[in-house]
């Protein structure tokens, strides 16, 4: 089949009466030979059946399913203290099992000069990023670039040489790891895990149900495969189908290429998630440890925006409450509190997280507010979200919850005295059956369960 396309390139070029790229010096900003001949829209790679013919430059056969694998390594810790670090990009045969080490003669002991070499401005930026996130336990990073491109990128049908017809064969290491880092840049592991209330800790164990709920209720939407070392939360692999060839990232010839990475809508339109395949998790059932990078979980330097396009996200302090995104901070309800000022400094205990539980530690999931009704002279009307998931006031059972498995979504107010503090049907008091111990995730009610509830709560809005 390889032989066949390559055999077909310098025809085509010729009718194409296309120019090979002279100096390497440049990315290539033309159509890509290959690939405007490919299908559009473009397929999805391990089609089931699978066809009798397969353009193997233009779906990624016979290895079509991808993972993409991130390492938390905390001994030594790599990388930053709130961020997962890539492992690779790896190709799986369709059938089960992989390939690997494809193409003895493609393979590199040096990928930073490679990327160096084909053009050094927009590989900068790349590398910087590989410096910060894709990490060796042994330090020489990049050595396991090298292997991750000699042991899997060489596998990609998409990125053969056959594929790169006259240009230069080194892009296809460029858009390996082009693909491999915006793509991990979509899956925030660790904020995924800390909206769900798991973060690291030296004492708290989790269970394995525990951390594939948080990652099945995210944007990614499938389970994935975590590995645990020793017990320890070690490495995710997150899977997917591909949308046609990876040998796509720099056809676009209208305009100068200014980052060498593909942004989420774009990567979203190419990786789309699928189940696992091949080996399970190989962690236990329960008492899972997620330990800290350092003494600080949480606590480190956050990593930067993925999507550069949305500059570091300058909030709009004129906005009303409950307007756009933002964190709902509790505060306890203490009679003997005489004022409002002592009251908001002495009783703000942690926020609600994702699902709608009240944690004390760790990050406050983001909320989305959106207007319902505004209704002049009174409070405006919006409902509520996590970052996934509509939330309600169950009709059943009074509680507070954020959940994609609901249709439903409760309208809610804000008190007419302070715009602020959440209200719903008429009253600004939620209620809880204690107050959350350290790892604790507490229920929170709409109403007091008959006299049951104990602790009473006021929720504010705190825009982020
Ligand atoms: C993402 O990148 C594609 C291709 O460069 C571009 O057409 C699109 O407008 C970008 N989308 C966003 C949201 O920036
Ligand atoms: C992680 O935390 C430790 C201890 O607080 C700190 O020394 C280190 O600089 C942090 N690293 C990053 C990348 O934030």
């Amino acid at each position: 089949m390889l032989s066949r396309l390559l055999s077909q390139f310098p025809l085509l070029s010729s009718l194409l009466n296309l120019t090979p790229l002279g100096n390497t010096n440049q990315l290539p900003l033309t159509p890509s030979i290959h690939t405007s001949q490919c299908p559009n829209p473009p397929p999805l790679s391990c089609p089931f059946p699978p066809p009798r013919s397969i353009d193997s430059c233009c779906l990624n056969h016979p290895s079509g399913h991808f993972l993409q694998t991130q390492f938390w390594d905390t001994a030594p810790a790599l990388g930053p203290n709130t961020s997962w670090t890539i492992h690779g990009l790896w190709p799986d045969l369709c059938a089960g099992g992989f390939d690997q080490f494809c193409d003895d003669a493609r393979s590199h002991e040096d990928i930073r000069a490679v990327l160096q070499s084909i053009n050094p401005t927009i590989t900068r930026d790349l590398l910087a990023y590989m410096d910060a996130y894709w990490l060796s336990l042994d330090g020489r990073d990049n050595h396991l670039w090298s292997h991750e491109w000699n042991k899997h990128g060489t596998c990609i049908s998409t990125l053969d040489p056959g594929c790169y017809a006259d240009e230069n064969p080194d892009l296809a290491v460029l858009d390996y790891f082009v693909h491999a880092t915006s793509l991990f840049q979509t899956l925030d592991t660790f904020s995924v895990l800390a909206e769900a209330g798991i973060l690291p800790s030296d004492h708290e164990r989790y269970s394995l149900s525990e951390l594939e709920e948080a990652v099945e209720f995210s944007p990614h939407g499938y389970p994935v495969t975590f590995r645990c070392h020793s017990g320890e939360l070690n490495e995710v692999w997150y899977h997917f189908s591909v949308k046609g060839s990876l040998r796509n990232s720099y056809d676009d010839g209208t305009h100068q290429v200014s980052s060498p990475f593909l942004n989420a809508t774009t990567v979203n339109q190419i990786f789309v998630p699928t189940d696992p395949d091949g080996a399970k998790s190989n962690c236990p059932a329960r008492g899972i440890r997620y330990l800290p990078k350092s003494k600080s979980p949480g606590g480190g330097k956050p990593r930067p925006s993925p999507t550069r396009t949305t500059t570091s996200a300058t909030s709009t302090p004129t906005l009303p409450p409950f307007t756009g995104k933002g964190n709902l901070v509790v505060h306890v309800i203490d009679d003997d509190l005489s004022n409002d000022a002592e009251r908001s400094a002495s009783t703000q205990k942690g926020c609600l997280i994702r699902l709608g539980y009240w944690y004390l530690s760790g990050t406050c999931a983001t909320f989305k507010a959106q207007a319902d009704v505004v209704d002049p002279g009174h409070s405006p009307l919006f409902s509520l979200s996590s970052s996934y998931s509509p939330c309600f006031i169950n009709p059943g059972t009074g509680r507070f919850e954020c959940t994609k498995a609901t249709a439903v979504q409760s309208i809610f107010s804000s008190d007419s005295h302070d715009p602020t503090v959440l209200s719903y049907h008429d009253s600004t008091i939620f209620y809880a059956d204690h107050v959350p111990q350290r790892f604790d995730k507490v229920d929170i009610y709409a109403d007091d369960g008959d006299g049951t509830r104990n602790v009473q709560l006021e929720i504010n809005w705190v825009p982020s």
